[in-house]
C-alpha cells in the first residue's frame, strides 16, 4: 500500500527547515549504503548525528507519533532516526530495495524495516526529475509530493529516485518497524479502521459498532509483534 500523508509540517515550518538546510555542510550519501547500493546512489546526505538532522528528525518524529493517518496505517513498534539528504546536480539513486535491518550509530536498537517514508522539503515545481519511482503491485508510479507531506510504502518494494536535472530535491527519509509485519495485513486492517471512523461520525448509535471494532482488535490481536 502507498499512502500520501499531507501536511505533516506547514508551509512556514517548511521555509524554516529548507532555509538551514539549505546551509548546512553535506557529505556524500554513500556513507549509509551497503556495498551494492553504493554502486546506485549519487546524492547528498546529512551525516548522521549533524545536530541539524537530530533537531529535524526529532521534530518530524514528533509530528509522526501524533497523527493519526500514520499510525493507523503504520502501526509503528519503532520507527529509525530519521535522515536527511539533498539530490541535484544530476544526482539520483538507480532501483534497490532497501536493507532489511537498520541500526543507529552508536546504538544497539536495531529496526526491521517494514516501511519506508520519504517527508519532501521541496516543492515539485523547484526542481525537474526526482520522482520516487515504486514498483507496486499494480505497476510503475511516479511520485513528487508537496513540501511538508509524506509518502508512505512497503519497504519490500523496487524503488528509485530519477536524476535531478534542474534545483535541489530535499527530502527526510526513514523506516518503520510495525507492529503487523506484513503489508497486506496491515492494509487490511488501515481499511476497517477507516470504515469503522467514517461509521462512528455517520451512525454513532448503532449497536453493530462494537462488534466491528471489537473484530478490528481480534484481527490486531491475532497478527500483532510487540
Ligand atoms: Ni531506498
Amino acid at each position: 500500500m502507498l499512502l500520501h500523508i499531507p501536511g505533516l509540517f506547514s508551509r512556514e515550518e517548511v521555509l524554516r527547515i529548507r532555509k538551514a538546510l539549505e546551509q548546512a555542510d553535506w557529505a556524500d550519501g554513500k556513507v549509509t549504503a551497503g556495498y551494492q547500493s553504493a554502486k546506485a546512489k549519487h546524492n547528498l546526505q546529512l551525516p548522521e548525528g549533524h545536530p541539524l538532522a537530530i533537531e529535524i528528525g526529532s521534530a518530524l518524529l514528533d509530528r509522526l507519533w501524533g497523527n493519526p493517518l500514520f499510525m493507523s496505517a503504520a502501526l509503528p513498534r519503532k520507527v529509525f532516526t530519521p535522515l536527511l539528504n539533498c539530490y541535484t546536480a544530476g544526482g539520483s539513486f538507480d532501483f534497490h530495495i532497501d536493507n532489511a535491518v537498520r541500526q543507529t550509530k552508536g546504538s544497539p536498537e536495531r529496526v526491521r524495516t517494514d516501511l519506508s517514508s520519504t517527508l519532501f522539503f521541496s516543492d515539485p515545481d523547484e526542481y525537474d526529475g526526482g520522482e520516487l519511482e515504486i514498483q507496486d503491485t499494480y505497476g510503475t508510479r511516479q511520485i513528487k509530493l508537496p513540501a511538508g507531506d509524506l509518502l508512505l510504502y512497503p519497504s519490500t518494494s523496487l524503488h528509485k529516485v530519477n536524476a535531478v536535472t534542474r534545483g535541489a530535491r530535499y527530502a527526510s527519509f526513514f523506516w518503520t518497524q510495525s507492529l503487523v509485519r506484513e503489508d497486506s495485513q496491515r492494509a487490511l486492517l488501515f481499511e476497517m479502521d477507516n470504515a469503522i471512523q467514517q461509521l462512528t461520525q455517520d451512525v454513532p448509535d448503532h449497536p453493530s459498532l462494537i462488534q466491528l471494532t471489537g473484530t478490528y482488535h481480534n484481527l490486531l490481536r491475532r497478527w500483532v509483534e510487540v
